[in-house]
């Protein structure tokens, strides 16, 4: 039931690493595009990262006795979105190359949908672009010979991955995509002190006998032998340090995904908040994670920044660096955050994107050229708040804006369709475009026959859509285009409406 026109790409990911590497022009990458969590298994044959330690809204949120392979509903609901409506959106772009994707669970039927669903989303591409999925249980069990490619590439770190060959080194790709590896890179980033914590925690049979009973990935509260001793001194470090550091300043964990871990601290009130969370909760969780297989990665590192205030810009810098590092520019697109600042989609205007590319030139090199220094080649992404300038004579010096990194994803990212879409929009007299996630009460067919007219004249694109089968509920992540910036707000409300925001 494809009504939509056919979409043809500016580029692809696949044209994209060809172009930046001459090296590794003829060789085949495939892509591994899930998101990955530390809190509990997603699947059987997905389990949690131990090593590769991700911060996401479920660890931090979610209480401790409900991180479990018990909760199927919260497994279920992770399956949806990490190994299906994440993976979809990035395979959009990806061009005529592997996918690898993993079951949302084993039985049959779902392994059929799972399949239907990612060619659905797919359907509309010019068929010179379409990537060619290829499903399997977990990343431990990759067909690596039936992929058909001569190495993988990641967004996202999962552990087992190292028994392929890869673009990126695992630790490596981790480490380039931490909050304090940024703090300390001489980029131009905020101010920050990293507070690291030392060594790790005990196996739990060497412990008390709390932790030798105790069946959760956490160290027992009760714990009266060396891990909780170990976890409290490291907690009364952090602890002391939020308490110290004056305000305003902002709050980050080591390694998050899905927008979570960041925390504003403006006032006493909500230093009171954090210190609360982090010592009745946060600290322990985390802390529990740290062993002696990743402590080398400082995975329990939290930073704390100076806080760049009354910004005038707030944009989402994508680019991809070639081996030699160089940058080849894709966009700058402005960041919708919502008041929890946690990120909620972009917008791109298509005609300042030239006068856009001369204006952050300089630091998207420097970047690239940091990001080379650690061998990297793939795409990326950085959040820059821009600000008025230094005041000169006492008054705010626009004239001079200055551009601040508060975050790199050395990955692909969700804004990373707009700018490949530019010429599709633009045949369109199109000049402004959005992409986010919503959840629907309806099927992938009844949403594209409410904006059929939409849909058909190619002004709103489904780029990942995941049905639920065992319900009336969709995911999905649209990308609209507009005539200009005020009919774009429109048009994302009216679909705003009638939708949900996804919570990841
Ligand atoms: N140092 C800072 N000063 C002011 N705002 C910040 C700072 N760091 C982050 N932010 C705001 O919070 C948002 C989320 O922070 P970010 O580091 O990008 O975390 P995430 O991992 O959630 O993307 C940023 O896009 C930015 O708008
Ligand atoms: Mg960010």
């Amino acid at each position: 039931m494809a009504i939509s026109p056919t979409i043809t790409l500016d580029t692809t990911l696949t044209e994209l690493y060809k172009r930046a590497s001459t090296k590794n022009a003829d060789r085949r990458i495939g892509q591994i595009l899930t998101g990955a969590n530390s809190g509990l298994s997603i699947t059987p044959n997905f389990p949690r990262n131990t090593k590769y330690v991700y911060q996401d809204s479920p660890f931090n949120s979610v209480p401790k006795s409900e991180l479990n392979d018990d909760n199927t509903e919260l497994q279920r609901s992770l399956a949806m979105k990490y190994l299906s409506l994440v993976p979809q959106r990035d395979a959009f772009i990806s061009g005529d190359t592997a996918i690898v994707m993993f079951h949302v669970d084993d039985s049959e039927e779902q392994i059929a949908h799972d399949k239907s669903e990612a060619e659905k989303s797919i359907e509309s591409l010019d068929p010179q672009q379409k990537p060619r999925f290829v499903f399997c249980p977990g990343p431990r069990k990759i067909p690596f010979e039936e992929v058909g490619v001569d190495a993988l590439a990641y967004k996202l770190v999962l552990d087992g991955l190292d028994q392929y060959p890869l673009i990126v080194p695992l630790d490596k790709h981790w480490i380039i995509n931490s909050k304090g590896v940024l703090a300390n890179s001489g980029l131009p980033t905020p101010k920050a002190e990293v507070i690291e914590t030392s060594g790790h925690s005990q196996e739990a049979d060497l412990c008390c006998a709390d932790c030798q009973s105790g069946n959760t990935i956490f160290i027992p509260p009760s714990c009266n032998g060396v891990r909780g001793k170990w976890l409290n001194e490291q907690s009364d470090r952090i602890i002391s340090a939020i308490r110290q550091r004056p305000i305003p300043f902002v709050l980050k964990n080591q390694q998050t995904f899905g927008g979570a871990g960041t925390y504003m601290v403006k006032n006493e009130e909500d230093r009171e908040k954090v210190i609360k969370d982090f010592s009745s909760d946060l600290n322990h969780k985390m802390l529990s994670q740290i062993t002696a297989e990743n402590h080398h990665l400082k995975p329990g590192a939290v930073i704390l920044s100076d806080l760049v205030s009354d910004p005038i810009g707030d944009y989402g810098l994508t680019f991809f660096v070639t081996d030699r590092g160089d940058a080849i520019f894709l966009a700058v697109s402005e960041q919708m955050i919502d008041e929890n600042s946690a990120w909620v989609g972009s917008t791109i205007n298509y005609s300042r994107q030239d006068a856009l590319e001369k204006r952050f030139a300089p630091i998207m090199n420097q970047i690239a050229q940091w990001l080379h220094s650690y061998d990297y080649y793939g795409p990326a992404g950085a959040d820059i708040l821009e600000t008025a300038g230094k005041p000169r004579n006492g008054e705010l010096n626009s004239s001079n804006p200055e551009l601040h990194i508060v975050d790199l994803n050395v990955r692909t990212s969700g804004s990373m369709c707009l700018p490949l879409m530019k010429g599709h929009f633009q045949r369109r007299g199109l000049r402004s475009a959005s992409s986010f996630s919503i959840v629907v009460k309806e099927s992938r067919e009844s949403f594209i026959k409410r904006w059929q007219k939409e849909f058909e004249s190619g002004r709103m694109c489904i780029l990942s859509w995941y049905e639920d089968p065992k319900g009336v509920e969709s995911i999905g992540d649209v990308v609209v285009g507009a005539e200009d910036e005020k009919t774009l707000q429109q048009e994302i409300e009216r679909v705003r409406k009638t939708t949900d925001e996804v919570t990841f």
